[in-house]
């Protein structure tokens, strides 16, 4: 990327979306790079919200779970967004008077839920499902980074195919305890192996925890119609 733009490309492009497909058209080397880019594929941008719910806040200062909020992720698809109501479990006591949060209670009043802006997406006919990851022992952090750190939520992944692959050639070098999903700063390198008393590596834990976790070979995982079904 940076031999090929200038640094005020970063600028333009964030700037107006006109500039895509004209820069795209480019075509070559050049229009390949763009389009696997951090700005193409929407890495690193940060959405407006309704509301300017801060990450950082709620769950590094305030120590909410994950699972608080996104309840379904375990069980469903969907990682999903929380309703109202458990935000007001708070807010009715908690800055129940800043401007801020006039949308939540209007919601709240009316019942009709805030129309969060997703931010990850991927294509229709592409089969993503959470709840998978989760039980095989994949973290937020692994696919979400650092949660606990972002204002406002941004997409640190591209979400591209290469990127899926990439984890479902070599698994073990993500897999953790099914204890620390949940858990944005857990690390391999903090648990010690029994056999030797030193803190383990990543690629020791996540074979062990490959095997332990029954997750399916490479050949499997690499499969076409795994994901495109
Ligand atoms: C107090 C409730 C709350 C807690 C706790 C919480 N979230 Fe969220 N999360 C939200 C809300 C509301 C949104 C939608 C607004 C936004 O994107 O910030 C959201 C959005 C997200 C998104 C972006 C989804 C998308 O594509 O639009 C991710 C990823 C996410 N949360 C992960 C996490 C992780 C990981 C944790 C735990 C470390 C966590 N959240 C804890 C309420 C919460
Ligand atoms: C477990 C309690 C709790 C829940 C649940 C909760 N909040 Fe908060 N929220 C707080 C507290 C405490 C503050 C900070 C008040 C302060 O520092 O003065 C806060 C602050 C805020 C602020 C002010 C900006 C900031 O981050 O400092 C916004 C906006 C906000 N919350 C939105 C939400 C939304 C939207 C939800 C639901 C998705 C939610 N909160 C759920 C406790 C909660
Ligand atoms: C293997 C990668 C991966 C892991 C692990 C993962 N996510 Fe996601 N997440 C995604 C992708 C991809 C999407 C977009 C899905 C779509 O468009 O259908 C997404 C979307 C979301 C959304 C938006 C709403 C939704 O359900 O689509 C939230 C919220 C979210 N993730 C929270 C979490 C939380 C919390 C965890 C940890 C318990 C987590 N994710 C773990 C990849 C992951
Ligand atoms: C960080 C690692 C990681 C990333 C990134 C990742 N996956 Fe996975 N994926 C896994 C693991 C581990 C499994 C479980 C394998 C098993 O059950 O044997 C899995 C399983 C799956 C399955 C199998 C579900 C089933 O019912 O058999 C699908 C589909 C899938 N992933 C899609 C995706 C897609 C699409 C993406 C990218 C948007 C993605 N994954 C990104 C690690 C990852
Ligand atoms: C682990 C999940 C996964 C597997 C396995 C997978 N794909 Fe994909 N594929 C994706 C995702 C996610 C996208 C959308 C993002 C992108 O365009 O990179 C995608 C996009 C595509 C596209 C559209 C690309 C474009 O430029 O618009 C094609 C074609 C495709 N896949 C073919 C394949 C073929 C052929 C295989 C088997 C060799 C395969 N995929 C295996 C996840 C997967």
């Amino acid at each position: 990327m940076a031999q090929i733009f200038p640094k005020s490309m970063n600028v333009l492009a964030r700037m107006s979306i006109l500039a895509v497909p004209f820069l795209a058209a480019g075509g070559g080397a050049a229009g390949t790079a763009f389009y696997r880019s951090d700005y193409t594929t929407g890495a690193r941008e940060v959405t407006e919200q309704p509301i300017p719910f801060s990450h950082k806040h709620h769950v590094a200062q305030l120590g909410i779970d994950c699972k608080y909020c996104h309840t379904s992720v375990e069980v469903s698809a969907n990682a999903g967004f929380p309703p109202t109501k458990t935000c007001m479990n708070c807010h009715q006591q908690m800055w129940q008077s800043a401007d801020l949060l006039d949308p939540l209670r209007k919601s709240y009043a009316t019942g009709t839920p805030i129309a969060w802006n997703k931010i990850h997406n991927v294509p229709h006919y592409t089969y993503f499902n959470h709840s998978i990851h989760v039980g095989k022992g994949i973290g937020c952090y692994s696919c979400h980074g650092n949660i606990d750190e972002m204002n406002l939520v941004y997409q640190s992944k591209t979400l591209l195919m290469e990127w899926c692959l990439a984890c479902h050639r070599q698994p073990e070098l993500h897999l953790r305890p099914k204890d620390e999903i949940y858990n944005i700063k857990w690390k391999a390198e903090d648990v010690t192996n029994p056999d030797t008393g030193k803190p383990y590596d990543q690629l020791t834990l996540g074979k062990l925890l490959k095997e332990a976790h029954q997750v399916r070979e490479a050949t499997v995982l690499t499969n076409c119609s795994i994901c495109h079904r």
